[in-house]
């Protein structure tokens, strides 16, 4: 955890980035938070908002700001980094719940995304910050201050988001004063400018580090699944392979198959599904020939018992790679890695069949360091905004910063092996699979993109 700018200081307090406590008195209250967040995570959409239980105090006024663009806190990219990558503390006896302005995750993967409509950056004083750090950035040509690719490709991305949040149609079914429409516009008109300002040539985009490749090349992970390890984590070498054992799904209904990821992450991501039963690559066509071969003959009806199952041990995959906005005003697919999430099904012939889930995130601090830590492992007591991992579905109307890892089971369980596949049971199992290539499923999520009112909102400021 790195200070970012002034702020409050909480004790036991809720951390984006892990589930912190800073002293070992609140040890015994944390272990609880921590439990309560556990058995709140599994229930995956019941959530109550009772469980963050944090106290804030008044930080020392000298906290120092992150410095993931630049040594020196103070430069423009940091402090506009810090004003995005909001407030990571949550006190949640306060109602409405405080955002506490201390500490930024350096890792932080996604900038300001609590939930949809969420005011903060609309009003007050962060919403004065955000208007003038982006006027400095407009006067000050403050694309120049930083050369390296990578940077500003991260810093494009995050204010991409930002643009697309302020432009969400949402808004509008919101009352009167909540929606914000002079502060949404004076945001996008400055996000608009500054997002093709980042922009990259299409050769330095596909120059960008591919850090899947480094970070299995830095082996701090086992490169296989091996099945008498059932529940270690692995970061399979060969997963982006074409010919490799790791088949990349599509969908024969037409479009791309990550549906809910991608139009929750808003095109700005491709999201990528991969099966690979034990054996391999044949044996995955193969099961794939007997699975539509199925789907064509069943009856209709009820979901029938019958349906081919996957083997015990099939691994399936799901990694989220970064889209940019080229410098010609394209939408290019990058091979940044931000997110690969794994799951094993153990006994995929009973119900409650066993499954390991994993996740690796890229962890910023280190890809901008060149480091081979920087796709790795989530810890079970990792926290990120619930609201994020649950694709919005979280059904109160705020954010909590819960375990990750609790949440895998509450969308892909309860239900044999190859039916907790969200990408096949959606649709009655009517949806066929088919296999793909990365182009062609690329393609698919750029062609997506291409018709969201955000997406032609901010060709305008071209
Ligand atoms: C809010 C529900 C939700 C949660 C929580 C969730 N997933 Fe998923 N997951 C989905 C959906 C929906 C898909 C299908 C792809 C799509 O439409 O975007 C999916 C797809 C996947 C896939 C690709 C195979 C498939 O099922 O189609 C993997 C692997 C996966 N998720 C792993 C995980 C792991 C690991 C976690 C926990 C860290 C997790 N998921 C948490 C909803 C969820």
């Amino acid at each position: 955890m790195v200070p970012c700018g002034d702020g409050l200081r909480s004790t036991g307090m809720l951390v984006k980035g892990s589930i912190m406590r800073n002293s070992d008195s609140s040890r015994p209250r944390a272990l609880l938070l921590v439990g309560l967040l556990v058995v709140a995570g599994s229930l995956c959409f019941s959530f109550v908002g009772s469980t963050a239980d944090t106290r804030v105090m008044a930080a020392p006024p000298d906290a120092a700001a992150a410095t993931l663009y630049d040594p020196d806190p103070k430069h423009l990219w940091n402090r506009l980094h810090c004003a995005l990558h909001i407030p990571t503390v949550v006190d949640g006896d306060q109602d409405p719940p405080q955002y506490a302005r201390q500490t930024i995750d350096p890792n932080d993967l996604d900038p300001f995304f609590w939930y949809p409509h969420h005011p903060y950056l609309l009003s007050g004083s962060a919403y004065r910050e955000a208007l003038a750090l982006l006027d400095e950035f407009l006067d000050k040509q403050g694309e120049g201050l930083v050369k390296d690719s990578l940077k500003r490709a991260l810093l494009q991305r995050d204010l991409w988001t930002l643009f697309d949040w302020a432009a969400d149609p949402g808004w509008s079914n919101l009352g009167e004063k909540d929606r914000f429409v002079n502060e949404r516009r004076e945001l996008q008109t400055r996000l608009g400018r500054v997002i093709p300002r980042l922009a990259l040539s299409a050769r330095e985009i596909e120059q960008l580090p591919d850090n899947y490749a480094a970070a299995v090349k830095a082996r701090r992970y086992p490169t296989e699944f091996d099945a008498d390890r059932k529940t270690a984590a692995f970061l399979p070498a060969d997963l982006w392979d074409p010919k490799g054992p790791w088949v990349l799904l599509g969908t024969s209904a037409g479009g791309h198959l990550a549906g809910d990821h991608v139009s929750f992450f808003g095109g700005r991501s491709t999201f990528l599904i991969f099966l690979r039963l034990p054996e391999g690559r044949d044996q995955t066509l193969k099961y794939l020939e007997q699975l539509s071969d199925w789907q064509r003959k069943r009856p209709k009806g009820d979901i029938p018992r019958d349906i081919p199952q996957f083997p015990a041990n099939t691994q399936v995959a799901l990694a989220r790679r970064t889209v940019l906005l080229d410098d010609r005003g394209e939408i290019r697919p990058t091979p940044l890695t931000e997110q690969v999430q794994l799951r094993i099904l153990h006994d995929p012939t009973s119900k409650d069949g066993v499954q390991t889930f994993l996740q690796f995130r890229l962890r910023r601090e280190q890809l901008l360091e060149g480091q081979a830590g920087e796709l790795s492992a989530v810890p079970d007591d990792e926290g990120e905004w619930d609201y994020l991992f649950n694709l919005g579905r979280t059904v109160i109307d705020r954010g909590f910063i819960r375990p990750i890892m609790a949440s895998c089971g509450g969308c892909h369980g309860n239900a044999p092996g190859v039916r907790t596949m969200n990408s096949f049971a959606r649709g009655s199992l009517r949806n066929e699979w088919d296999v793909t290539s990365l182009g062609d499923e690329e393609r698919r999520i750029g062609a997506w993109k291409r018709e969201q009112s955000s997406w032609k909102l901010l060709k305008e400021f071209r």
